[in-house]
């Protein structure tokens, strides 16, 4: 029985919440779509560049404190909005927003969330971002909104690559519901952690009071069905301007990936950008968001702040993330492994580990401050080694791939 001082990192939590969870939800964590291509790219991505570290530097202090998105944070982190984290443990999102304030990182809550925008506000007293799934019927999206400005929420996040639902082959297999539902492809996972049941029904389920059921039932059914039926399909740059104008407050876009969009971004106003590609959920066949985030820093030019989303599992990958230009990182399912394992426990050891691999890892590149982090820091594997030089242009960094 692996204790939570036996997890190390990341793959050491995955495991135990591979043994912990039922199939279908461990394989609605770990899933993506089509054949998983961008979700392993991801993750991949961030072994092909590499760190070139300076010596006879004064590292005694190692300071990570950034402001993004309008939110202070101690350590430029920020945990991505998931949905459903108390079916993974009733301690759910309030625990990981609480630990995430504990380290100084931000909190994004989904719009799917097992927890109200309510709840969680009154919980923690770090910043909080609200992420805005687009329903096809404005007053819903409005009361969200207003519901957001009297919680205090510091900043409005709209995820746009989430219009259709991507085809998620594992919750098919494992005949995924939300909320879980007996039925012939998953009856034997869940009998197989009565554990898991055992907890689950002693807390009374889970409800998403963030969004309406369909006819008012307490079930949405499928992801794909809810989606199809619910999410505002025709999200368009006015709509964003529209959106913004009546939030007020910084106004974030989840989910581009290309220069051409980053660009339409700057026009529309919007305070910054997450470049990602839904941890690999949606399309599949996307690249790496670690090989994109140069292109898109250097085309918006500082004017909107750009953040990275996608395969960090370590704190030296958050440290290439900023060295290539994000402001910050997301982490998703580093976080829901550490709560499916050992619930509010399990979240602040795991981001204790990350934060403290990030600050070793700055101050083994002799990088004390991460406002002096750039791209000489890094080398690639498919191009010239740039041990020398004191600013490298993006070129000889780009996979050259996608370029
Ligand atoms: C997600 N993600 C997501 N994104 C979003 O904008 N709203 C949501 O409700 C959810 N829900 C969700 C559930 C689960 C179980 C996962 C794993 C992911 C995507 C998430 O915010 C983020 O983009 C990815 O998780 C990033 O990739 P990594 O960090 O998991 O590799
Ligand atoms: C997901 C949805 C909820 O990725 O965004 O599962």
């Amino acid at each position: 029985m692996t204790q939570l001082n036996d997890c190390f990192n990341c793959q050491d939590f995955a495991r135990v919440a591979r043994r912990r969870l039922p199939g279908s939800l461990y394989h609605y964590i770990e899933g993506a779509a089509d054949d998983e291509l961008t979700a392993r790219a991801n993750v991949q991505a961030f072994e092909r560049y590499q760190l070139v570290p300076r010596q006879l530097r004064d590292i005694r202090a190692v300071d990570m404190r950034r402001r993004v998105f309008g939110c202070d944070l101690e350590w430029p982190v920020f945990m991505a909005p998931t949905g459903m984290s108390r079916l993974f443990h009733p301690d759910g999102e309030q625990a990981v927003a609480r630990e995430a304030a504990r380290m100084g990182a931000g909190y994004m809550l989904s719009t799917m969330a097992t927890s109200s925008l309510e709840e969680v506000a009154d919980g923690s007293v770090g910043p909080k971002i609200f992420q805005l799934y687009l329903l096809n019927d404005d007053g819903l999206n409005r009361a969200i909104i207003d519901r957001c400005k009297a919680a205090g929420y510091d900043a409005i996040c709209l995820t746009v690559d989430c219009v259709v639902a991507g085809n998620r082959e594992r919750d098919l297999r494992f005949g995924l519901t939300v909320p879980p539902q007996l039925n012939r492809r998953n009856i034997l996972s869940f009998v197989q952690k009565p554990l898991w049941g055992m907890r689950y029904l002693a807390h009374g389920g889970i409800t998403l009071p963030n969004v309406p059921t369909p006819n008012g039932s307490k079930s949405l059914g499928t992801l794909t069905s809810y989606f199809a039926q619910k999410m505002e399909q025709n999200i368009t740059w006015a709509r964003v301007e529209q959106l913004q104008q009546y939030w007020g407050k910084p106004f974030i876009i989840k989910g581009l990936q290309s220069v051409a969009d980053a660009r339409d971004a700057v026009v529309a106003g919007v305070s910054g950008i997450i470049v990602s590609n839904h941890g690999g959920r949606q399309l599949d066949g996307s690249p790496a968001v670690l090989d994109l985030i140069a292109d898109i820093v250097d085309a918006v030019d500082d004017q909107l702040e750009v953040v990275l989303d996608g395969g960090i599992r370590r704190g030296n990958h958050v440290v290439k993330a900023l060295a290539l230009g994000a402001r910050a990182c997301l982490i998703g399912r580093p976080y829901l492994y550490a709560l499916s394992a050992y619930g509010q426990p399990g979240v602040a050891r795991m981001l204790e580990l990350m934060r403290r691999e990030t600050e070793r890892t700055l101050a083994l590149i002799g990088v004390p401050h991460i406002d002096d982090l750039d791209r000489s820091a890094l080398t690639h594997l498919e191009s010239r080694p740039v041990y020398l030089s004191a600013s490298v242009p993006t070129g000889a960094l780009r996979s050259g791939a996608y370029s």
